[in-house]
């Protein structure tokens, strides 16, 4: 193997610089070449690619957002355009393609191999940790950390105006944030989409919340749970009549300084994904899973459900007494 290409799709996340500052220099160590390719699939498909040495990524590591670009491409959902890309992996010489992405990403990877022959090998690199194969994904622990710096200071204004807070995190279908969020961020109550719970459960929660006396409250809701936060503030509304407001955390989860677990995690994987092309293996994600890297066929990674820790979930209800 001579050499490869990098590049980065669909949602951006913190740590993905540090996964492609580690691809570069572990494969410019053991004499490969390195292609960056901007745009993620879109880049690939419209040829927008050239060669990253290990200076490129210098001042990288530390840095949110992802420096090769990226995009949620509609060209890579058609053959032609997938054939495309093929054709300028194959005129610039590449080897095989690391794909730091979600699982969006993983199913373009998964056809560009299956279609044209390509070895691909897939970084997890999504703040929603959604994806079967790892413990965790690159982007994913900061994202927690920005969120729940969020809910941190909505207490302060919640705890002062005596108001229900209703915040909804992000995570697409998982509620992977949203549970890490509310027992770290000490809250109320949690609606996951991973759980069935019936909104109306709210008003109980916050009627026992204030006999316990809890004059503010805090309630975080993923935004894959049905109807997000507005649902469940209309909820509070209708039930209790309490003042409540809602805070829409968004994007900024997705930005920031990446923490040291997420440099850690991308140097490591981004290492392995190079380790792995060297060794023969392709088609895979490679991940952590208690503490190991791991490999998991690409399409095991969306088709096998991770859960969210169930025992946190208890442990977080119990605590909010
Ligand atoms: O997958 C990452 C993520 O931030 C999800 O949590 C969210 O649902 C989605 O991307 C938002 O996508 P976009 O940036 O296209 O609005």
């Amino acid at each position: 193997i001579k050499r490869i290409a990098v590049l980065t799709s669909g949602g951006d996340a913190p740590g993905m610089n540090a996964a492609i500052r580690a691809v570069v220099r572990s494969a410019t160590s053991n004499g490969i070449e390195v292609v960056g390719v901007r745009r993620g699939f879109q880049g690939l498909h419209e040829g927008d690619m050239s060669l990253l040495g290990p200076r490129d990524v210098a001042n990288t590591i530390q840095r949110g957002g992802t420096i090769l670009l990226t995009a949620r491409s509609r060209t890579w959902r058609s053959p032609e355009g997938r054939a495309l890309g093929a054709e300028h992996l194959r005129k610039w010489h590449v080897d095989g393609l690391v794909v730091i992405g979600g699982d969006g990403s993983f199913h373009g990877a998964h056809y560009l191999m299956e279609e044209h022959g390509i070895p691909v090998i897939g970084l997890p690199g999504t703040i929603d940790n959604d994806l079967y194969g790892t413990d965790h994904t690159i982007g994913y622990f900061t994202a927690v950390e920005t969120a729940l710096d969020a809910v941190d200071k909505l207490r302060d204004t919640g705890a002062s105006h005596e108001r229900i807070f209703v915040i909804e995190v992000m995570g697409r279908h998982a509620g992977h944030i949203a549970l890490d969020v509310a027992i770290a961020g000490g809250a109320e109550e949690v609606f996951i989409p991973e759980d069935e719970k019936p909104v109306a459960d709210i008003v109980h929660v916050i009627q026992e919340s204030l006999r316990k006396g809890k004059a503010s409250s805090i309630v975080i809701v993923a935004e894959g749970y049905p109807g997000g936060a507005m649902g469940v503030a209309k909820a509070i509304e209708d039930g209790t009549g309490l003042e409540t407001r809602v805070s829409i955390l968004g994007h900024i989860q997705r930005g920031g300084t990446p923490v040291s677990s997420d440099r850690i995690l991308a140097s490591r994987l981004g290492e392995a994904a190079v380790q792995a092309f060297m060794d023969g293996i392709s088609g895979v994600m490679v991940g952590r899973t208690n503490g190991e890297i791991s490999y998991t066929p690409l399409q095991d990674t969306w088709e096998k459900r991770k859960d969210v820790n169930r025992d946190l979930y208890r442990c977080a209800k119990l605590l909010s007494v």
